[in-house]
This record gives structure tokens, C-alpha cells and sequence, in this order.
């Protein structure tokens, strides 16, 4: 399958990088080469581009697309690993990182990656095909209170504790092999009158599985604190989020950063350590505008949060 996937808040991430030719910039979530194949036009031949990505079809996809420059070296790893990926390549400190969070169209469209509730499928949902843990394993191994709290906090699925129920039940019998298997056995858990939503009644569920396991949300604290660190003076560090768990772990690890006291209120002197990196840029997150929600409906839950280092 081709991969198509449309850049989101494209304009506003080339802005907001403030791209100078001859620096280095990282893509820390390369997907099809969308934003890089522009930092690249930006850079006009000078400096360097690293492209991150954990799933090698992207890799593969954005070698493709990025092929007319020479300027760029591609990495398969997590982005999390930001300070071991730069140090074996000798960088020191880079200019810019973007990181636009989440699943690429084409891990949704491609049939075979097992992410979407519109496909039958076997149950994976890995971006990196070499990770251990599956959606099958979630699915098939975890207790039933692990499954609750994971639909409910990566979900917030209301009706976790009967989804999960349904699913300790039919795993008794046999073991819930495909996607189509796993939307079956939701369906019957939830009450009528929630099928009839507008949103598909597995899309939470699946959106849970598919956080817990890519450990979506656990790495990103260390991913934003990480990629700070490792941005010279005036680099800046870009993020878009689709949900609110991960706007919320940004946002509050930019103002850590930033040096916000995160001491209780009633204490009389700082205890918290706080000392400052930085500076946020967007008090408020940029969002994209009605045209490209439009054209782009996906776009519709994007948050694009900038900092820049001191
Ligand atoms: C929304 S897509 C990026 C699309 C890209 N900006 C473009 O314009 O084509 C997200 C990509 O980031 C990758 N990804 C997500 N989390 C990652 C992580 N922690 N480390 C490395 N890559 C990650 C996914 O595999 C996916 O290819």
C-alpha cells in the first residue's frame, strides 16, 4: 500500500521552527517525510536533517520521498532515545525538534498493522514491528482490572469495566485473535443505546490498546525533557498533540521546564528544585484553522505547543 499521509499544521511548524540554514533539525516522528521534506526545502541544501521514526515503513517512505537532498540522515529508534541518537552521531546540541505524536494515516489505513476497527486484521498495532508487545498480548494476557484502567485512562471509555469483562470472558473460550473479533465482543458489551453514537463504539478501546502498546504516553515526559536538553541556545522544540492525556503531559512538562515552582501552595519555601530551560512560546496552543480542518479532518484534534531553550 502507498503510504499517503497529510502533514498537519504544516505553515504553523516550519514558522515556528524558525529554520536557519546551516543548523541542524530533527524529526523526531518522520512518518512519510511531510514536515522534513520542508525543514529540507527551508535548509536549501546547507546543514542537516535527522529523521527519527520507530516504524521502518516510514523510513522506508521517507527515503523516498526526501530522495532529491542529500543533506539528511534517517534513524530507526524512539525518540525517547533522543540523547543516544545524537551523541552516536556525533551531534552535540541541535536547533530545532519536531515532534508530531500519534499514528501516521497510513499505520491506520494499512490493513495489515492491525490498528484500525474498520479492517479485519490480526490484533498488533506496533509501530515498530520489532517491539515484543502486541495488541494480541494486551488483549489476551492482561487482568481484567489492567484492561479497565487502560480503556478508562487512555480511552476514557465509560464503559470500560463491562468491555473488559467481556473480554476476560470470551478469551476463556478462545483466544481474540483479530480486530474484527475484538470489535464483535465491544459491541456486545456496551448498552444499545450507545452503538447508535456517532463515534464507532470501538474506537476508544482501540485507541487505549494501541497507547498501552506503543507505551505512548509513559515515554513522553522523557521525550519532551530529553529533546529540551539536547536543543542549543534559541533552539526550539515543537509538539502536536491529538489527545488530551498527551496535551496535558506537554504542557505541564514545559512549564516544569520553564522553571514553574511546582511546590503545594501552603509551603513556605521552594523544595521543588525548579530552575529554568527556557521559555514557552505558545501560551496557548496553536490549532489548526477551519480550512485545514476541511481539508484535513484529522487535523480537527490537532495542539502545537512550542518552547525554546535559553
Ligand atoms: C503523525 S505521524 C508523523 C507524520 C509526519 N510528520 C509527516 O508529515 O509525514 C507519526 C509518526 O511518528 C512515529 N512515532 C510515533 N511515536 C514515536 C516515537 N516515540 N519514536 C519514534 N517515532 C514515533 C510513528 O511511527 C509515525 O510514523
Amino acid at each position: 500500500m502507498e503510504f499517503s499521509h497529510k502533514s498537519v499544521l504544516l505553515d504553523e511548524c516550519i514558522e515556528g521552527l524558525n529554520i536557519r540554514k546551516n543548523l541542524i533539525y530533527v524529526d523526531g516522528t518522520l512518518g512519510g517525510g511531510g514536515h522534513s521534506y520542508q525543514i529540507l526545502k527551508k535548509l536549501n541544501k546547507t546543514g542537516l536533517l535527522i529523521g527519527i521514526d520507530r516504524d521502518k515503513d516510514a523510513l522506508d517512505a521517507a527515503k523516498k520521498r526526501l530522495s532529491e537532498f542529500n543533506n539528511f540522515k534517517l534513524v530507526h529508534d524512539n525518540h525517547s532515545n533522543i540523547k543516544n541518537i545524537l551523541s552516536s552521531l556525533n551531534v552535540n546540541g541541535v536547533d530545532g525538534i519536531l515532534l508530531d505524536l500519534g499514528v501516521s494515516s497510513y499505520q491506520l489505513d494499512e490493513p495489515s498493522r492491525g490498528f484500525s476497527y474498520m479492517n479485519d486484521a490480526p490484533l498488533d498495532m506496533r509501530m515498530n514491528r520489532e517491539d515484543k508487545l502486541s495488541a494480541y498480548d494486551v488483549v489476551n494476557t492482561y487482568s481484567e482490572e489492567s484492561l479497565t484502567n487502560i480503556f478508562k485512562n487512555y480511552g476514557e471509555e465509560k464503559y470500560s469495566k463491562l468491555i473488559a469483562k467481556k473480554i476476560c470472558e470470551a478469551r476463556k473460550v478462545q483466544n481474540i485473535n483479530t480486530t474484527f473479533e475484538l470489535v464483535d465482543i465491544i459491541k456486545s458489551a456496551m448498552p444499545k443505546k450507545a452503538l447508535t453514537e456517532k463515534q464507532h463504539p470501538a474506537k476508544r478501546v482501540f485507541q487505549a490498546i494501541r497507547i498501552e502498546v506503543n507505551s505512548e504516553l509513559t515515554l513522553l515526559k522523557k521525550a519532551v525533557e530529553d529533546s529540551v536538553m539536547s536543543l542549543n541556545k534559541g533552539g526550539r522544540l515543537l509538539i502536536i498533540t491529538f489527545h488530551s492525556l498527551e496535551d496535558k503531559i506537554v504542557k505541564h512538562t514545559f512549564e516544569e521546564l520553564e522553571g514553574r515552582c511546582t511546590c503545594p501552595k501552603d509551603f513556605p519555601i521552594c523544595v521543588c528544585g525548579c530552575k529554568s530551560y527556557g521559555k514557552i512560546i505558545t501560551k496557548k496552543p496553536i490549532i489548526a484553522s477551519d480550512k485545514e480542518i476541511e481539508e484535513n479532518p484529522r487535523a480537527r484534534s490537532a495542539k502545537l505547543r512550542i518552547f525554546e531553550r535559553k
